[in-house]
């Protein structure tokens, strides 16, 4: 095994920028794969951590030795305070029995009628838009896309109507993953029982969500029947050895994963979709030529999709350049060796497919918006990684595909979303990517 460790910052230099890495870790990180190139390396505070910027590593890494890495790491731990031990941060055994028995509420078939679930939702927030479009109030886009995905994941996973809750809700998750992102920054937090402010802020917001999901669950086992959907399919599930039922808390950890997972992320990635589309008018034209063309005026459909090519090209290009999930890491069971370089035992590993994405070895002028450039697929399959890759790959991948481009269209048949700013938003990178401040965007009606 190579003894070399990679190349990377001094302690001199992390200890000087450690307010900055901090603040922002993006250009820190982007700054680092740009110096010292595929794989890099560094302690802080005695823990040896290792960038990897290039595909092959990362193949190594999620697919092809992915049982040498776990979920243990502060990123996760951090996520856990609020998710469990849920099917994002779980792992081994536990992770494979949660992962099989989900797996069948996102299949094909499954997923053919989401847009049953989707437009009338999306109908509904569009109608809620006419006033301000008549008074040129502007909507802030960001807050908008939060509330329609949290009631299309709450409908379609667990056949709830949180139409009324949604607001509610996305700000108790908003302040819960806000605290998440704060501790995972900062190693040297006040400990959760101390009633700082903050640490009370995420109380209140945690019992918020507890309650919405201890509900869920109530009112569905006082049906009677479980049901066909999500939750049913938790709360029927057996272990295959002891006959056992998942305990409430699982249910209640897969559920909160589910929710938070499965509505920060897509509304984070049509947020940009919607920046991006105001940059460049002439994509919003393209667009509307082709659903014109395919649809006219009539709702899209799921199977509509594989005739508006260009809808989906949009949604990836998006996904390429603000990538919500803008890092991933795990942590080292074992020693291991990545294009030549050692990884030691425990080490915190990290990828950020926001840097890979940028990097111009694989993406030509990665800088611009250019949706013709998935007119062939990416350059190489662990150059683009929005949802992940391997066995830990995004189950909830196809259902977020679908739903956006059925979102994305439905609104492009109907407005055009205007930036109210002439300068380019400043981004945030919190547990996902978000606009500084949120999107304030004019609406004109088509
Ligand atoms: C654009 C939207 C989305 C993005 C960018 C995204 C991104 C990701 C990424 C990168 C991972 C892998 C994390 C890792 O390997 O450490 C992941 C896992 C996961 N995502 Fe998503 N996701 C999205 C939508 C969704 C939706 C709609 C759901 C559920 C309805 C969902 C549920 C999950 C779950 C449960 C996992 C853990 C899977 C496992 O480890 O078995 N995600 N997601």
């Amino acid at each position: 095994m190579s003894k070399t460790f990679p190349p990377g910052p001094t302690s001199q230099e992390l200890l000087r920028r450690i307010p900055s890495i901090q603040s922002d870790t993006l250009t820190f990180l982007t700054d680092i794969s740009q110096r010292f190139g595929r794989v890099v390396g560094f302690h802080i505070a005695g823990l040896p951590i290792i960038v990897i910027n290039h595909p092959e590593g990362i193949k190594h890494v999620l697919l092809d030795e992915h049982r040498r890495y776990s979920k243990d790491t502060l990123q996760y731990r951090a996520l856990s305070t609020v998710t469990g031990r849920g099917l994002l941060t779980n792992d081994g055994e536990s992770w494979l029995q949660q992962r099989r028995l989900a797996q069948p509420a996102f299949s094909r078939q499954r997923l053919a009628h989401l847009d049953d679930i989707v437009i009338p939702a999306t109908e509904a927030m569009l109608e809620g838009w006419e006033p301000l479009a008549q008074s040129g109030q502007p909507v802030d886009i960001d807050a908008a896309m939060m509330h329609l995905t949290l009631q299309i994941v709450g409908k379609a996973l667990f056949s709830i109507d949180l139409s009324r809750d949604a607001v509610n809700l996305t700000r108790a998750t908003l302040t819960a993953l806000d605290t998440i992102i704060y501790r995972a920054r900062n190693v040297f937090t006040p400990p959760a029982f101390i009633p700082t402010l903050r640490n009370l802020k995420f109380r209140r917001a945690l019992k918020t969500l507890n309650h919405a999901v201890a509900e869920m669950v109530s009112s569905r086992r006082n049906a009677g029947q479980p049901g066909d959907d999500l939750l049913g399919m938790f709360l029927r599930a057996r272990d295959e050895d002891t006959g056992a039922s998942m305990s409430d808390q699982q249910v209640r950890d897969e559920i909160m994963t589910m929710l938070i997972a499965g509505h920060e992320t897509v509304a984070s990635a049509l947020t940009w979709t919607w920046y991006l589309l105001s940059r460049h008018p002439e994509e919003s034209i393209r667009a509307r030529d082709e659903i014109n063309r395919v649809l006219g005026k009539r709702p899209p459909t799921v199977s509509d999709l594989e005739h508006l090519p260009g809808v989906g090209r949009i949604f990836s290009e998006a996904l390429r350049l603000y990538p919500p999930a803008w890092v991933i890491s795990r942590k080292a069971l074992e020693e291991d060796e990545v294009l030549g370089f050692n990884i030691p035992r425990n080490a915190l590993v990290v990828i950020s497919p926001y840097v890979v994405h940028r990097q111009a070895e694989f993406w030509p002028e990665p800088e611009q918006f250019h949706p013709e450039r998935f007119l062939s697929g990416p350059p190489h399959r662990f150059a683009y990684l929005p949802f992940g890759a391997g066995p830990r790959l995004c189950i909830g991948y196809q259902f977020a595909t679908l739903e956006a481009q059925l979102i994305i269209t439905r609104v492009l048949q109907q407005y055009t979303l205007e930036w109210a700013h002439p300068q380019a938003v400043r981004m945030d990178a919190l547990v996902t990517l978000r606009p500084h401040g949120g999107l304030p965007m004019h609406l004109r009606k088509i």
